[in-house]
């Protein structure tokens, strides 16, 4: 019954598309469990490449049966412009399965994050403006509208009526902005039901057959710890739980169904939106890890901040989503450095902390601790095994295993899907 959830290890943007893809082949199902179309994933298959947001990136294989679980939230705009980009370059979607329970976003979700986000002035999260908040905050007032919900007509009108009653006068007296026609909402969405209909389907059921049969499902988690509502930079957070143990709510499965938690983690840190970074380099040093690593959001365009490896953070990951393996991702962007920095605790007033603290103002003046390690110059995109690579790069993601107390299984050294060291077969 092998279950292995793929979780981010940092700030979002690990690599996880690329992790998945590969890991793919072997699985028989793929499962997102949280998030919406926040997420952005660019996958390299051969020559082409390809932007997904929300449905998992196992549908590039055509045999693969692709979830998209109750714990996401769905634009179906979204969701429908990415199966016609996938039907436009061949490939096949017909095996997309959606959550009945799934929540979805909708056009109110995505005013009240622009207005929110407004109105917030300097404290502003930095959403990626996708509705993501919203949608979740209606999920847990119990006023949401699900996936199920969208495709009976009765069902739909009427939950809309009660929720634009409120957000309309919300948007009116708050934020003094027209609100939205109940007309124009039915129209658009009764469309999207007619041409998703055909996806809908209890997801639990598929994904437990799958491992009573003893096949493989692989869980493909968005964002990262540190962008999850209770483990993350809290407000600066999205809001779901991309660590691992929300795959079994997300997905609808008990914990005593997964097998191995596979963290992804780049070989330094990155982040965009608002919030406290130690490690991040506001040099040359951190322009030179963003040109090289193309550090740019694949939803929103953002330039990502960049910094030195985090041990606290690889730690604090490895227990709050019980790591069992890492995927170190992007080291070939290191190449050429003389040296390479480690941030191995940080410097909290008078003390050396060890783990990362609860409480945003005490991060903001934590100091990374750094060790130094020999850097590397030799090319490695062609490294097929371990020892094709430098010792200076087996030093350099030793060490990180160390710290972090879980071996590395996965090394990413270059885009694309052939670019993958696999060190333990994890299926
Ligand atoms: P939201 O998820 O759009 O509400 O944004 C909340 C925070 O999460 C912001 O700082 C976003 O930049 C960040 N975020 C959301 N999705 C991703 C992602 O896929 N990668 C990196 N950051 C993300």
């Amino acid at each position: 019954m092998p279950s292995v959830v793929l979780t981010g290890a940092q700030w979002g943007d690990e690599g996880k598309g690329k992790v998945t893809d590969f890991l793919a082949e072997k699985a028989d199902i793929v499962v997102r469990f949280q998030g919406g179309n926040n997420a952005g994933h660019t996958v390299v298959v051969g020559d082409e490449e390809f932007k997904l947001h929300l449905i998992p990136s196992g549908i590039l294989y055509p045999e693969k049966t692709c979830i998209i679980g109750n714990g996401v939230v769905i634009d179906p705009a979204v969701l429908l412009e990415e199966l016609d980009y996938l039907a436009k370059r061949g490939i096949n979607t017909e095996n997309l399965r959606i959550s009945e329970r799934a929540h979805i976003i909708m056009p109110y979700h995505k005013k009240l994050d622009e207005l929110i986000e407004e109105s917030k002035g300097a404290a502003k999260i930095g959403t990626t403006k996708r509705g993501i908040g919203p949608a979740y905050m209606d999920k847990a007032a119990r006023t949401g509208i699900r996936f199920i919900d969208m495709l009976e007509r009765e069902e739909f009108a009427e939950a809309l009526e009660r929720n634009l009653q409120e957000k309309n006068k919300l948007l009116a007296k708050v934020y003094n902005v027209e609100g939205f026609s109940r007309d124009e909402i039915m129209e658009e969405y009764m469309g999207y039901a007619d041409r998703l209909r055909k996806y809908a389907a209890d997801t639990s059921i598929i994904i437990h057959d799958c491992l009573q049969a003893g096949r493989n499902v692989l869980f493909e988690g968005a964002q990262g710890t540190l962008l999850d509502l209770d483990h993350g930079t809290y407000p600066y957070v999205t809001s779901s739980h991309p660590i691992a143990g929300a795959a079994c709510i997300g997905a609808g499965l008990g914990p005593t169904q997964i097998n191995k938690v596979i963290g992804i983690i780049k070989a330094y840190t990155t982040r965009v939106g608002e919030g406290p970074f130690p490690t991040e380099l506001k040099d040359e040093t951190g322009k030179h890890l963003r040109d090289k690593g193309f550090e740019y959001g694949t939803t929103t365009g953002r330039p990502r901040r960049c910094g030195w490896f985090d041990a606290v953070i690889a730690r604090y990951t490895a227990r709050t989503s019980g790591l069992t393996n890492l995927a170190v991702t992007k080291l070939d962007v290191l190449t050429g450095m003389e040296t390479i920095k480690i941030c191995t605790g940080y410097m909290f007033r008078d003390k050396v902390i060890s783990e990362f603290p609860a409480s945003l103002k005490a991060l903001a003046e934590c100091q990374p601790v750094y060790e130094e390690i020999q850097g590397w110059q030799e090319d490695i995109t062609g490294a097929k095994t371990i020892a094709d690579l430098p010792e200076a790069a087996r030093n350099y993601l030793r060490r990180i295993s160390e710290l972090a107390g879980t071996p590395v299984s996965i090394i990413g050294v270059g885009t694309r899907r052939s670019q993958t060291i696999v060190i333990d077969t994890l299926f």
